[in-house]
């Protein structure tokens, strides 16, 4: 929720339109620290609106609006207003000017980059990723799937020194020992049969730059072998070559694997893992960062609702909010990306509901207040998720769609209008 400040004689007017556009407004007593609020909307009838603009701007983006005055909006943007609305202004103009910076805002206050969470345990990531990022020891990312380890890998390379060269993720499960050299090291024209050209292993291509070891848990023992000498050495040779060559890596490696234990059952090598395991960023999963849930949520509905060309999808109501909050998430943030991704693309409001979503995050849990299941709700959630899916099935074809829900068509479009399913 966005924290708005108004500073205007008419704020009164001002507050309702945000109020009823569901935006947190406040007129910002004098006693009122300025720094609890995201954003401000000036009024330049104020006096002294220069002095007021110079000390919010250091604070927060500021929008200000006046009477339609081309002088008077160029002085403020010249002073570092971040935008300029012109009287009256109406709810829409507003919502709009708003939405421009959530998402910046968003970014910014809810994360690190795009990686979202304002919980203790993220926060302790960030301030990891930070170091990370300064220095060029080698990282492990741990953390179960879909806890966010790429993400997390590449805003290391992003904040680091070396973000001007590559990002090269290596998927260590997918290359086969047979193939391993040759992907890794390059070869020579002529070193072996079919060699017709060289070609540059992925090692030598990444010079300068971060090399992504992805599911390092899952390398063989070969794999394990040839990179740790890498290490060891900042040297390289291609299959054929001659000589060593120098290459300067930083490596960050990444696997939901228990490494640790891994090793000591002598899976996995012991030096090596030393090596790669300078920094240690561990990802909790997100059933351990409940609180981080509303904000990831509304960071996904802002990310996937573009993608709703006919609708305006704002967020998601309580109901639905405290049945996604109830569900444990064995596939941690990408679980609840997908959750939401498809809500989008099903409601038919302008906000997410609970029958919006999966039936299976209902199964254990009732949206009804009073705490006793309504049968009548887990129907028609029932009822509209088959007839949604028949539907797509039969590519909003009405007809193909009643003879698999086995009802007859007429039977079909009054369902269909009752339960406004959009067609
Ligand atoms: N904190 C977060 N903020 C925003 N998006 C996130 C966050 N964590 C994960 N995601 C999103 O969840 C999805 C999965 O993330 P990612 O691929 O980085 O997970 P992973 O830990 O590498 O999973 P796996 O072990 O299965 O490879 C991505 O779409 C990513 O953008
Ligand atoms: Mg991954």
């Amino acid at each position: 929720m966005l924290n708005i400040l108004i500073v205007s004689d008419e704020a009164g007017n001002l507050y309702s339109l945000l109020e009823s556009s569901g935006f947190n407004a406040d007129t910002g007593k004098e006693s009122q620290k300025t720094d609890s609020y995201d954003i401000a909307f000036l009024d330049l009838d104020v006096k002294n609106w220069q002095k007021k603009l110079s000390e919010l701007k250091q604070q927060m983006p500021v929008i200000c609006f006046a009477k339609p005055n081309v002088k008077t909006a160029v002085a403020a943007m010249k002073l570092g207003a971040s935008d300029f609305l012109e009287k009256p202004l109406l709810g829409e103009v507003l919502t709009g000017a708003i939405n421009k910076y959530k998402k910046k805002l968003l970014d910014d206050k809810y994360g690190y980059d795009k990686i979202i969470g304002t919980s203790s345990p993220m926060q302790e990531v960030f301030d990891l990723l930070r170091k990370s990022a300064a220095s060029e020891s080698n990282v492990l990312i741990t953390g179960e799937s879909g806890t966010g380890k790429e993400l997390v890998a590449r805003a290391i390379h992003r904040w680091s020194r070396r973000n001007e060269k590559l990002f090269m993720t290596i998927n260590c499960s997918a290359i086969p020992d047979t193939l391993l050299e040759s992907e890794l090291f390059g070869f020579e024209k002529g070193s072996f049969t079919g060699a017709n050209y060289p070609k540059k292993g992925l090692l030598e291509l990444a010079d300068g730059g971060t090399i992504f070891f992805d599911e390092i848990g899952d390398v063989s023992p070969l794999f394990q072998t040839k990179i740790l000498r890498v290490l060891q050495e900042g040297e390289i040779m291609s299959i054929g070559g001659t000589r060593q060559k120098k290459v300067d890596l930083r490596i960050i490696s990444a696997t939901n694997k228990d490494l640790k234990t891994a090793v000591s059952k002598t899976n996995f090598r012991e030096d090596l893992y030393y090596r790669l395991n300078v920094i240690n960023i561990h990802l909790p999963p997100l059933r351990a960062k409940k609180e981080d849930m509303p904000v990831l949520a509304e960071h996904f509905v802002k990310k996937h609702s573009v993608k709703r060309k006919d609708m305006m999808i704002k967020g998601i109501t309580k109901d639905a909010m405290d049945i996604l909050m109830k569900h444990s998430y064995p596939g941690n943030v990408r679980e609840l990306e997908n959750i939401i991704e498809r809500a989008i693309s099903l409601t038919n409001c302008p906000e997410i509901l609970p029958s919006d979503l999966p039936a299976f995050l209902k199964d254990t849990f009732s949206y009804n207040q009073t705490g006793t299941p309504k049968l009548r709700d887990a129907i028609t959630t029932v009822e509209r998720e088959t007839i949604i899916s028949a539907l797509q099935e039969s590519g909003g074809n009405i007809s193909r769609a009643a003879v698999m829900l086995g009802i007859y068509r007429q039977q079909l479009q009054r369902k269909i209008k009752q339960l406004r399913i959009a067609t």
